[in-house]
C-alpha cells in the first residue's frame, strides 16, 4: 500500500529505526539545526536516521527534519523499493507517470487561516544556520504555474521570512519556478505561488529532480506513489496542491517586487552572497488538526538535501540517457551523496560499443545535466564504491588521453563559489570529464579464479574467521577471474 501522506512514511521509518523522537523541549532557532548538523557532520551515512523533534519551545507543531534523506535506506522506504532498486524505481515512474486527481476535500485545509490570521510567526520556521542567518526560513516544495500553458512546476527554493504575512524567495533567474512567476508579472499580474509542508514522500521525491521544463513533477510522483496523488485547490490562489499535505502556505508574486535575500548558509559550505529576489505576500495558511512542520536539512554538505538530490537526480539520467538519447549502453548512474545537485560528481557505468564511447557518454550528460565532474567506468565496476572507482581510475585511465575538459559554462556564480580567480573576478565555469572505461583487454584479473576463492570461503569459515558480506566490488571481480 502507499503511504497516504507524511504520518504514514515516519511511522514505516521509526519501524524501520530510521527516525529518533528527541522529546526534550527543543528551540527551533537553534537547537534543531545544529543537532541536524551533528547528524550529517559526524554519522556515516550507513548509521544515519531522521530527526522527529516532538517538544518544540512555544509551539504545540512538532519538527522533522532528515527523515526523508537520512540516508538511501530513508530515500528506498519513502520509494517502498530496496536501496539498490533507487534507479529502477525512478526510471519506472518516469516511464509511467500518473495524472494527479482534483478531490474537493482535503486533510490539508481542516483549518483554514486567511488576512490577518495568516500569520507565519505560527509556524517553528527554522533557522538553518544559527548565528550566521539572516533569518529563519522555509525549505520545501514551492507550486507555480505558467500563466498561458498552465504548466505546472515544483521545485524546492528557499523562502526567507521577512515578516509575519511576506517572505522573499530564492527564484533565481534559470530555475523553472522563476519562469513561470514571469509567465505572470510580464503581464502585470501577480503571480499565484504556494508551500507544501510534509505531504506523501513520492511527492517530495519527485520535486527535487530536475526534470525538463513542461514534465510536471506532480505526475511523475504518482508515477513514484504508483497511483495518482490527490489534489485540492488552494484556498485563496488559483493553484492545486496535495490533499494529504499538514500545511499549504498560499502566496502572491507582484510584478518588480524585489527584496534583499540572504545572506544564508549554502549548500556549497559557504556563506552565500545578499541577492535581490522576489517578494510573496501571504494569503492564506491552511493545515491539519494537529500539523507536523517539515525542513530539509541543507547548507553544508552531506546533508539531506545532498542526499535526495544525488539519488533522484541519478535515475532520470539514467532513463535520459537510455529513453530520451537512445544510449542502450549506459548501464548504471550514481551522483555521489555527499555533494548533490548542481556541481555533483556523476559516475556513469557503460558497456562502451565503439573507441571513444565513454568521453562521448560523458560529454553528453555534462551537457543536459549541471554535474560538473563525470567518471565513465566500465559496467564490471561497482560505481557506489568509491574505492572501485579510484581504482578504475587508476588502472584505466590516463590522464592525458582520456580526460575531456568542458570550458565556458554557465554555472550561476552565487552558487559555485569556485567560479572566482585569485583577484575575486568571476571565471566562466567548467566541467570535467574522465573516461576511465579499458581502452584495451587487459586479459584476465591478478586474482584466484572464482572456484578457489569460492572453495576457500568455506575454509574462511571453518576457520572460525569474522563471517562478511561479500561486497558487489569482490563478487563482480571474482565473476571475471
Ligand atoms: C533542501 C533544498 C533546498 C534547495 N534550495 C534551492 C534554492 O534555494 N534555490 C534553487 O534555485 N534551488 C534550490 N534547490 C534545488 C532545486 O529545488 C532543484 O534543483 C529543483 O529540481 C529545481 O527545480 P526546477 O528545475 O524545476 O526549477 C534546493 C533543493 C533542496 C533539496
Amino acid at each position: 500500500m502507499p503511504y497516504r501522506d507524511m504520518r504514514d512514511f515516519l511511522a514505516a521509518l521509526e519501524q524501520q529505526n530510521l527516525l529518533k523522537r528527541i522529546t526534550r523541549a527543543t528551540d527551533h532557532n537553534w537547537e534543531v539545526a545544529c543537532l541536524a548538523k551533528w547528524m550529517y557532520q559526524a554519522l556515516p551515512v550507513e548509521e544515519r536516521f531522521g530527526l522527529y523533534f516532538q517538544n518544540i519551545k512555544g509551539t504545540s507543531i512538532p519538527i522533522v527534519t532528515g527523515a526523508l534523506g537520512a540516508s538511501p535506506k530513508s530515500v528506498a522506504l519513502a520509494l517502498q523499493c530496496d536501496a539498490q532498486q533507487i534507479n529502477d524505481k525512478v526510471a519506472y515512474a518516469l516511464r509511467h507517470p500518473h495524472q494527479p486527481k482534483l478531490i474537493n476535500s482535503g486533510a490539508c485545509q481542516e483549518v483554514v487561516l486567511t488576512g490577518p490570521e495568516a500569520r507565519l510567526d505560527k509556524l517553528p520556521i527554522v533557522t538553518w544556520t544559527p548565528g550566521k542567518d539572516k533569518a529563519p526560513y522555509i525549505t520545501t516544495i514551492i507550486v507555480t504555474r505558467d500563466h498561458d500553458t498552465g504548466i505546472r512546476n515544483m521545485g524546492v527554493y528557499r523562502t526567507m521570512v521577512r515578516d509575519p504575512h511576506s517572505v522573499v524567495i530564492n527564484l533565481a533567474p534559470g530555475r523553472q519556478g522563476f519562469r513561470n512567476v514571469k509567465t505572470w508579472n510580464d503581464k502585470g499580474k501577480t503571480a499565484p505561488i504556494a508551500w507544501v509542508i510534509a505531504t506523501e514522500p513520492a511527492v517530495h521525491l519527485a520535486t527535487v529532480a530536475n526534470l525538463p521544463y513542461g514534465k510536471d513533477e506532480m505526475d511523475f510522483a504518482g508515477g513514484l506513489k504508483g497511483e495518482p496523488i490527490d489534489l485540492v485547490r488552494c484556498k485563496t490562489v488559483d493553484l492545486k496542491v496535495p490533499a494529504m499535505a499538514e500545511i499549504i502556505i498560499e502566496g502572491e508574486v507582484a510584478p518588480e517586487d524585489l527584496d534583499d535575500e540572504g545572506p544564508f548558509g549554502e549548500f556549497a559550505g559557504y556563506m552565500g552572497p545578499v541577492e535581490k529576489r522576489p517578494v510573496g505576500k501571504i494569503k492564506a495558511i491552511t493545515h491539519r488538526k494537529d500539523p507536523v512542520f517539515y525542513g530539509y536539512t541543507s547548507q553544508m554538505p552531506p546533508s539531506e538535501s545532498t542526499t535526495i538530490q544525488s539519488l533522484m537526480n541519478a535515475g532520470v539520467i539514467l532513463q535520459m540517457m537510455r529513453d530520451e538519447v537512445g544510449d542502450q549502453a549506459v548501464h548504471d548512474v550514481w551522483i555521489d551523496l555527499t555533494f548533490g545537485g548542481l556541481l555533483a560528481h556523476g559516475i556513469v557505468a557503460i558497456t562502451p560499443q565503439f573507441p571513444g564511447h565513454g568521453k562521448r557518454v560523458g560529454r553528453t550528460i555534462a551537457d543536459i545535466t549541471t554535474l560538473k565532474r563525470i567518471t565513465v567506468v566500465d559496467a564490471d565496476v561497482d560505481i557506489r564504491d568509491h574505492t572501485h572507482v579510484d581504482w578504475a581510475l587508476n588502472s584505466r585511465f590516463s590522464p592525458q588521453r582520456d580526460t575531456v575538459v568542458i570550458d565556458d559554462c554557465y554555472v550561476p556564480i552565487q552558487m559555485d563559489p569556485s567560479v572566482r580567480d585569485a583577484r575575486g573576478n568571476v571565471t566562466p565555469g567548467s566541467k570535467l570529464v574522465l573516461d576511465a572505461t579499458q581502452k584495451i583487454d587487459s586479459g584476465p584479473f591478478s586474482l584466484p579464479p572464482k572456484e578457489l576463492m569460492m572453495k576457500a570461503l568455506h575454509v574462511w569459515k571453518e576457520s572460525g574467521l569474522p563471517e562478511f558480506q561479500i561486497p558487489k566490488r569482490a563478487k563482480l571481480r571474482i565473476e571475471r577471474s
